[in-house]
């Protein structure tokens, strides 16, 4: 296994990804940022300079599960203090599992500023399908508003302001916004201008004949998103790291959080060129569509498809999505089995309510807010005044609560507590859905498990039942996935073990939603621990602790 050193700055740059000029996070100049390239069992190591001037940082390592290394999950809250403006924080982590993962910021609602990227770990085992090159595609949705407007919007009460719906959809950081759509024109020509080189459409080239697998990775903010190759047939392989019992696609949906591998053969009338698409679903879609040249050689890369853009599938049609979720089963070589019954049953009731006059998510009535002193320092050195030391509850009132109606959550309170899990043992979570504050609207809501990898044992629609539900899971090839959507009205079954000491966050991957307290949070075997590094503390209740006496 080698070590593999990146030195990353991190600042502020304008930037026109969509055309439009704005204020951009960039990673040594870049958006997305650089690819991790690594081979399983390598260990990486990035020096993270803070260079925003005005603003703290914290990267998160989404899927790889930091076993041994808690402390550098990059979770500013739970598992570290921000990194202050000028400060370099250095984060080394093994990468163990094979697969396609991604990064990005974990600190308010940073990740929305453009501070992202891809994470290639390949095997050391061969792997169960062949194909002849391999390119990878980051998919995103882009907001014109600053994190600060949008985070500042969304915890006012007058008024409440939501995001809204983004601009225009990004593929490998490229995409195209309307400037004449600009509310007001500028005189100044560079503020939205189509003809700038940052916002030409992303081209895939391929040759003629040869196999492509395609690594697909989504950090939306906010949208589900169905991807698209025109006249080309996707064979998903790959999900979240974990190799898939391979079926064919037309559309890949994807939630926020969720990477896939599909193999695409470049097998269509040669002399021409075809579209990328990227389109919203799950939400009545505003935004056009993200699109991109899947470009046949020789033809010119910049050469036009000679048609229009495949037309996506209607935003409120459930099934294809739902479908696409029971297809991803576990590729028969390579099952690891789950346990076939748990120890523990936490079942989490998703729903939308007002606190205080302040629109907030909850979980069991619970509104999340994140401690100013990281859980993990703070369970460390016994700081007991850090945060709420009453856990949430362990589900809802089972019989009692319509999920089909708008209800108003009257009771929900907010709160930092805090899920202690007893250490190697085997935790189902149920993720029940309901109904929005307004009527007939349910949304879907991916969730994604830090410091695990968990089965996905089943989905059902409406209630679910303690009693009946379990008999119909998954036993024999479930997947395991970090991220999974819980569809509009139904629930999503997951089993995993608490087999990796540190606390571990689990939250809704929409980063307005974990804003709005859509998340909760679990502690593990914290006391098999050694010494957490001081470079983690210096914020809250730690400031001071991280000089050794
Ligand atoms: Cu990719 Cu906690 O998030
Ligand atoms: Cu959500």
């Amino acid at each position: 296994a080698r070590i593999r050193h990146y030195k990353w700055e991190v600042k502020y740059e304008f930037k026109s990804p969509d055309c439009f000029k704005k204020l951009v996070i960039t990673i040594n100049g870049r958006s997305p940022g650089p690819t991790i390239q690594a081979q399983q069992g390598d260990t990486i190591i990035v020096e993270l300079k803070n260079s925003l001037l005005t603003e703290n940082l914290a990267i998160h390592w989404h899927g790889i599960r930091q076993l041994g290394t808690p402390w550098f999950d990059g979770t500013e809250g739970v598992t570290q203090c921000p990194i202050l403006p000028g400060d370099t924080f250095k984060y080394q982590f093994v990468v163990d599992r094979p697969g396609t993962y991604l990064y990005h910021s974990h600190y308010g609602m940073q990740r929305e500023a453009g501070l992202y990227g891809m994470i290639k770990v390949s095997p050391r085992d061969p792997e169960p399908f062949t194909y002849d090159y391999e390119r990878s595609i980051l998919l995103n949705d882009w907001f014109h508003k600053s994190t600060y407007e949008q985070a500042t919007g969304l915890s006012s009460k007058d008024p409440f302001v939501w995001v809204g719906e983004p601009q225009s959809l990004l593929i490998n950081g490229r995409g195209r916004f309307n400037c004449s759509k600009l509310a007001t024109p500028s005189l100044d020509a560079g503020v939205c201008n189509t003809s700038n080189p940052d916002c030409s459409p992303y081209v895939q080239t391929v040759i003629p004949g040869k196999t492509y697998r395609l690594r697909i990775g989504s950090l939306t903010a906010l949208s589900a998103l169905s991807f698209q190759i025109e006249g080309h047939n996707m064979t998903v392989v790959e999900a979240d790291g974990h190799y898939v019992e391979p079926f064919v696609v037309q559309n890949l949906f994807l939630y926020s959080g969720e990477t896939y591998s599909v193999l695409v053969k470049a097998d269509r009338d040669p002399s021409r060129n075809y579209w990328i698409t990227s389109n919203v679903v799950g939400r009545n879609r505003t935004t056009p569509p993200g699109l991109g040249v899947f470009n046949y050689y020789p033809n010119h890369p910049r050469r036009s498809p000679p048609s229009t853009p495949p037309s996506p599938p209607a935003w409120d049609d459930v099934k294809p999505r739902v479908a696409q979720s029971l297809a991803i089963k576990s590729h028969p070589a390579h099952i690891i089995k789950p346990p076939s019954t748990s120890d523990r049953v936490i079942v989490l009731l998703n729903t939308q309510n007002k606190i205080d006059g302040y629109f907030r998510w909850s979980v069991n009535n619970v509104s999340f807010t994140l401690p100013h002193t990281p859980y993990l320092v703070a369970l460390k050195q016994n700081i007991t005044d850090a945060f709420d030391q009453t856990p949430p509850p362990d589900g809802y009132d089972f019989a009692g609560y319509d999920i089909s109606i708008v209800q108003n959550n009257t009771n929900a309170t907010s709160s930092n507590g805090i899920y202690r899990l007893k250490f190697n043992t085997t935790v189902d979570i149920i993720l029940q859905n309901a109904n929005t504050m307004n009527k007939n609207n349910s949304e879907t809501h991916p969730w994604h498990l830090h410091g695990h990898d968990f089965w996905v044992m089943g989905y059902g629609e409406g209630k679910f039942d303690v009693k009946s539900d379990p008999k119909k899971y998954n036993l024999v090839n479930p997947i395991m996935k970090n991220t999974v959507p819980v569809h509009t009205y139904g629930w999503t079954a997951l089993r995993f073990r608490t087999d990796n000491p540190g606390v571990w966050a689990f939250h809704c991957h929409i980063e307005a939603h974990f804003f709005m307290g859509m998340g909760v949070v679990f502690e593990e075997g914290i006391e098999r621990l050694g010494e957490i590094p001081s470079s983690i503390m210096g914020c809250g209740k730690t400031k001071g602790l991280h000089f050794k006496p």
